[in-house]
């Protein structure tokens, strides 16, 4: 299908063209390593993960070390990283290596997937990173970039969904290059596609991205809500006039009744800055009258109870204003200060 071999093609092409992130265990092939690098980051972002990395593979560089280690020195390097049975089972399979497999590494996937600790994910690291076997790897990041790339309206979080992205992501692995291949996909799921904030305007693979030519972009992955939850999109407009600002009193059987907040305009969707700017919505409101936006912020997300809210801010100026906006109060920043605000506001304004 012409759009995997876009999707592969890009990929290597922003890893081998843009990707500036160097990490220590980029292009590794000790397994030992690839191994320790990949509990690490398990569960902990990269920037985090860097120091343990260096400080445990210079204490203990390989196998042999860490399986005669003092375990109490190993834990204590571990503190702050948290999930503990990560490093129990990094010693526990370490002296196993060390007594019953003559401290060699296995080669072969199964063996390798048979290890304490070793799950698919992991397995296919170390087997690709460490001897370049085609295994494709499958985590957060890889069901979050293919159910966006490809639109795939499919819970990542069951079995069925677990199959099929997995029989997609062994299909997309380049053969030749498995451990290019995988590591690329790490780094743009970490750089690129992210969950947060993913970085589209600049996305190589944008064009052809069904997830957004669809603005379905924050809504992927799908997962199967053990308690459903509901997708919302606020747009704040942070209207200024004469040195004050346009406030409403949330007075309806909604969420952050009795609360305040700027004038907001809600969306079925998270559009992208420009087009919201052209919606009817917002041109219907800000229509004949004389304003400039001065900044619009990035878009943060709450989760409540049973709600996700995406949001973002657009601070304008009025410049003179023909028609009030009675429906509004005006405060001055003093004023402002004293109002209660949801904390997905007042954390905002704190920043
Ligand atoms: N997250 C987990 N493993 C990774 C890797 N090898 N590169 C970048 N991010 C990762």
């Amino acid at each position: 299908m012409k759009n995997k071999k876009f999707f592969v093609e890009n990929l290597i092409k922003w890893n081998r063209n843009q990707n500036k992130s160097e990490m220590p265990w980029k292009g590794e092939h000790d397994p030992y390593k690839v191994w320790v690098s990949e509990i690490i980051l398990q569960q902990t972002r990269v920037q985090q993960g860097l120091g343990y990395y260096n400080r445990f593979t210079r204490a203990w560089p390989d196998i042999r070390s860490l399986a005669s280690a003092k375990e109490q020195e190993v834990y204590k390097l571990w503190e702050g990283l948290g999930y503990y049975s990560r490093c129990r089972n990094l010693i526990e399979t370490a002296k196993y290596i060390n007594r019953e497999l003559g401290g060699q590494f296995p080669d072969k996937y199964k063996d390798i997937l048979a290890l304490k600790g070793i799950g698919s994910y992991t397995a296919a690291a170390i087997a690709s990173f460490a001897f370049n076997q085609p295994y494709a790897v499958v985590d957060g990041n890889v069901y979050r970039i293919l159910s966006r790339f490809f639109g795939m309206q499919l819970a990542v979080n069951n079995s069925k969904g677990k199959k099929i992205f997995a029989a997609l992501a062994e299909e997309l692995l380049d053969k030749s290059n498995p451990g290019i291949y995988n590591q690329s996909i790490m780094d743009f799921g970490a750089v690129i596609c992210k969950p947060a904030l993913p970085l589209c305007a600049e996305c190589q693979l944008q064009k052809r991205c069904v997830a957004y030519q669809q603005k379905m972009v924050y809504r992927l992955p799908l997962k199967e809500n053990k308690i459903k939850m509901r997708h919302r999109f606020f747009n704040y407009l942070v209207i200024s006039h004469g040195g004050k600002v346009f406030v409403n009193k949330r007075t309806e059987k909604d969420i952050w009744q009795n609360l305040f907040e700027f004038i907001l305009m809600e969306t079925d969707n998270m559009l992208p800055d420009e087009e919201f700017l052209e919606s009817s919505k917002f041109t219907d409101f800000i229509r004949s009258r004389n304003y400039r936006i001065d900044k619009i912020s990035q878009i943060f997300k709450q989760k409540l109870t049973h709600q996700l809210i995406f949001g973002r801010f657009f601070h304008i100026t009025l410049k003179t204003m023909q028609k009030p906006l009675n429906k509004y109060k005006m405060v001055s920043p003093k004023g402002l200060a004293t109002l209660p605000f949801p904390k997905f506001i007042s954390s905002y304004l704190k920043d």
